[in-house]
């Protein structure tokens, strides 16, 4: 009943003759039984969005502003991305998050400024390697959704995004019941807090070191609805495993 999502975060790598990659990406999922989402650098999406044009390939920002204009030297809009063509942003990446002192209360303001715009915004949250060895993980859960998520989101605008910092480009993945804990309690939160129709049909994305090799035992554990992946999106050759793991999940 959730429809699955594979979503790419390229972060602060490709260039122009990177989105060779989504010509092979399209290619080998002509017609995906999934969603699939790439979020190239801001100054790709403009093309990305012309070369996925025959595509249901969906092409999205990495970050965007609260405000819907103004004197923010450097920032980009949700307005922004929208008319670049983009129709998801990720918002609360844990590298926004470190690298750029976002608070919950920031991630708040920008989810709802994506909204506002028509975006649909992927939402990440996640625990620290401390916060998770002094068996706090549940509790920094709680927490982010409670502050991060606005109030007036739908099961069609928002996707959670649980992204163990530590699991980030490290290689290091939580075993299956730990991604299985963590995705259950975020079910429960969201249930308790949007009612049964939101709560259950809202997808929830895992995050950290998804490739081809884990790719399939991941989305075999219950309310993992699909991956956030960075490192194993930049290549089509990682990529499309991932796709078709989700698409046989
Ligand atoms: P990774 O990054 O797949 O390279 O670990 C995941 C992410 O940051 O979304």
């Amino acid at each position: 009943m959730r429809r699955k999502l594979a979503a790419g975060n390229w972060k602060m790598n490709g260039l122009a003759a990177s989105l060779s990659e989504l010509d092979a990406l399209t290619t080998a999922h002509a017609d995906p039984k999934v969603d699939i989402l790439i979020c190239p650098p801001a100054p790709l999406i403009s093309a990305a969005v012309v070369q996925a044009a025959d595509h249901p390939l969906a092409i999205g920002g990495q970050d965007c502003h609260s405000a819907a204009s103004g004197a923010h030297t450097g920032d980009i809009s949700a307005d922004m991305l929208r008319d670049a063509g983009a129709s998801h942003v990720i918002v609360g990446h844990s590298e926004r998050r470190t690298d750029h002192g976002e608070t919950d209360d920031d991630v708040r303001a920008k989810t709802r400024a994506a909204l506002e715009a028509g975006l649909i915004a992927v939402l990440c949250i996640g625990e620290t390697l401390e916060e998770r060895e002094a068996a706090n993980t549940l509790e920094i859960i709680a927490g982010q959704l409670a502050g991060s998520v606005p109030d007036l989101v739908t099961a069609e605008n928002l996707v959670i995004a649980y992204e163990p910092v530590w699991a980030i480009g490290t290689g290091k993945v939580p075993t299956l019941n730990q991604i299985g804990e963590v995705h259950d309690f975020i079910r429960t939160k969201l249930i308790q807090r949007f009612g049964d129709g939101v709560g259950n049909s809202m997808r929830i994305l895992y995050g950290g070191s998804v490739k081809g090799s884990n790719a399939a035992d991941i989305f075999a554990v219950s309310n993992v609805d699909g991956a956030l992946v960075g490192g194993a999106s930049l290549k089509a050759e990682d990529f499309s495993p991932i796709v078709s793991a989700l698409e046989s999940a």
